[in-house]
Order: C-alpha cells, then sequence, then structure tokens
C-alpha cells in the first residue's frame, strides 16, 4: 500500500491594497476553515486605484517577495488593481499558485447571465488595464465596462447608503445601466459592501457578482488538486475539526486596520503585525 503524502500546512498568502481583500478572506475561512492564511494589507499605500499600473505592479512583487519569503504555498491577490496590474508577472515569478480575482469573476458572471450582456465595475486601474476585457476574450460576453472613483471613499468613510452615495452609483452606474446588463461584476474588493445602494440603482432584474467566493472556489480546486485541503479528510466533504491559524500584516496602523477590519471580516481580525516599508 502506498502512502498517503502528508498535508502541506504552509499557510496561504493573500494580499490587497488595504482592507477590502478581506472579503475574500472571509470567503476562505469559510469554504476552508482548517487552511492557515497570512493576510496582508497594504494600507500604508492605499489606494491603488488611481495609481499608474507600474507603481501597482512594483507594490505587488513587493508585497508577494515578502509573503513568498514567509513561506506560503500560494498567493491569492485579492485586489482587483493589483491583479490587473500584476498577475501575469506574478504567475512567472513564482513556482507556487498565484491566483487572482478577475477571472473568477467573470466565470461567475458567465454562468448566471442570460443576456450576456454583463457589466464589470471597479477602479480606474483596473478598468484602464483592461484586464476584465481580457479575461473575457473567449466567453462569448457583451461587456460593459466602467470606473466608479469615488465609491472606494465612501466606503473607507463608512458611508454605504446615504443619499451621496446613491446620487453618485445613479451617474456612474448610467452606462451599464442603459446597456442593459443582466449582470454586473463588482470588480473591486470594496464594492461588496455598497452591494445595497447598487442593486437600488440597477433594479431588481440584474444579479451583483462578488469575486470573493469564486476566487475561494478556485483555490479550493487547487488544493484539491494536490487532495490537501488542511482539516479535511481527502475528498470526503467532512466538516473540518481544525481552525486553521489568521495572520494579519498591514503597512499602516495596526488599531485602525484592527478596528476596521472587523467590518470587512469580524472577529477574526486579531494580533496585526505592523510591516513598515524601507
Ligand atoms: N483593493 C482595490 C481593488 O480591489 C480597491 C481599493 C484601492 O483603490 O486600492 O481594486
Amino acid at each position: 500500500m502506498t502512502k498517503a503524502a502528508p498535508l502541506d500546512t504552509r499557510p496561504i498568502g493573500v494580499f490587497d491594497s488595504g482592507l477590502g481583500g478581506l472579503t475574500v478572506l472571509r470567503s476562505l475561512i469559510d469554504l476552508v476553515p482548517g487552511e492557515s492564511l497570512v493576510y496582508f494589507g497594504d494600507t500604508g499605500r492605499f489606494p491603488y486605484g488611481p495609481k499608474p499600473a507600474e507603481e501597482v505592479r512594483g507594490y505587488a512583487l513587493e508585497i508577494s517577495d515578502l509573503l513568498v519569503e514567509r513561506g506560503v504555498k500560494m498567493l491569492v491577490v485579492a485586489c482587483n488593481s493589483a491583479a490587473s496590474a500584476a498577475l501575469e508577472d506574478l504567475k512567472a515569478r513564482y513556482d507556487i499558485p498565484v491566483i487572482g480575482v478577475v477571472s473568477p469573476g467573470v466565470r461567475a458572471a458567465a454562468k448566471v447571465t442570460e443576456t450576456r450582456r454583463v457589466g464589470v465595475i471597479g477602479t480606474v486601474g483596473t478598468i484602464n488595464s483592461g484586464a476584465y476585457q481580457r479575461a473575457a476574450e473567449t466567453s462569448g460576453l457583451d461587456l460593459t465596462c466602467q470606473a466608479c472613483p469615488g465609491f472606494v471613499e465612501f466606503v473607507e468613510a463608512g458611508d454605504v447608503d446615504s443619499d451621496e452615495v446613491i446620487k453618485l452609483a445613479e451617474r456612474l452606474l448610467e452606462p451599464v445601466r442603459s446597456a442593459n446588463v443582466d449582470t454586473l461584476i463588482l470588480g473591486c474588493t470594496h464594492y461588496p459592501l455598497l452591494a445595497r445602494s447598487i442593486a437600488s440603482v440597477m433594479g431588481r432584474g440584474v444579479t451583483l457578482i462578488s469575486s470573493a467566493d469564486e476566487t475561494a472556489f478556485e483555490v479550493m480546486g487547487r488544493l484539491e488538486v494536490g487532495d490537501s485541503i488542511v482539516g479535511q479528510e481527502p475528498r470526503s466533504g467532512a466538516v473540518p475539526e481544525a481552525r486553521g491559524s489568521h495572520v494579519f500584516i498591514t503597512s499602516g496602523d495596526t488599531a485602525t486596520f484592527m478596528e476596521l477590519g472587523a467590518r470587512f471580516l469580524g472577529p477574526e481580525v486579531a494580533d496585526v503585525e505592523a510591516h513598515k516599508w524601507s
């Protein structure tokens, strides 16, 4: 009888420009709770959305190097802006799997749309990069892409449904509304928190897609290829008993990260480590 390979208990590395990627972490904790996770939030250099692609690419490489040095077995780029600027470079740079949020979002939209008319909203960087357009090239989807500057700032300020938010949403979402999309990809980590306001502007007939869950499913799929989901018997589907550890690192203020992190993730945000870029 051949002996099963030991489980790979190294953590999965996840990063974002700040706190928004914690929506992806939430999905990962729910889907693969036995896995250990290291999350890096680059709050000290936030936001990425309005910055030039080259600068964001540099940040993404720096954080990924740091996570790889800490021994992660997989990298999840939870930030749409970073994935749009650097995913291909990151895939070429490391010999561990690197997963972004763009393709999972497109895949999820392709599964639910009936009319094939799909909208994508994201930061200026994400939309201008053309990453969603490239990811959807062979999908047969008719994509309408729209940058939504201002949305992230409202979420950061804790305002997700004021009259100002609705007014801005009505203005920014006009192009996707007139394109008659039946599905809208929330192509930014922060937008799921605006889902209620966005849904009220888009109307009932439009399905909103958050790439967080779909990304977590892709991570699970990659782990299953190696038959190595920690805390779960291989292929048994049993509810795991073991909980993985969660480490948080921020380049900004740790107390603020902890306080605001709870809004994105819940009580799991504890013991935040500080990282200062030299
Ligand atoms: N995390 C970014 C994204 O998903 C949004 C915030 C930012 O601009 O850095 O695009």
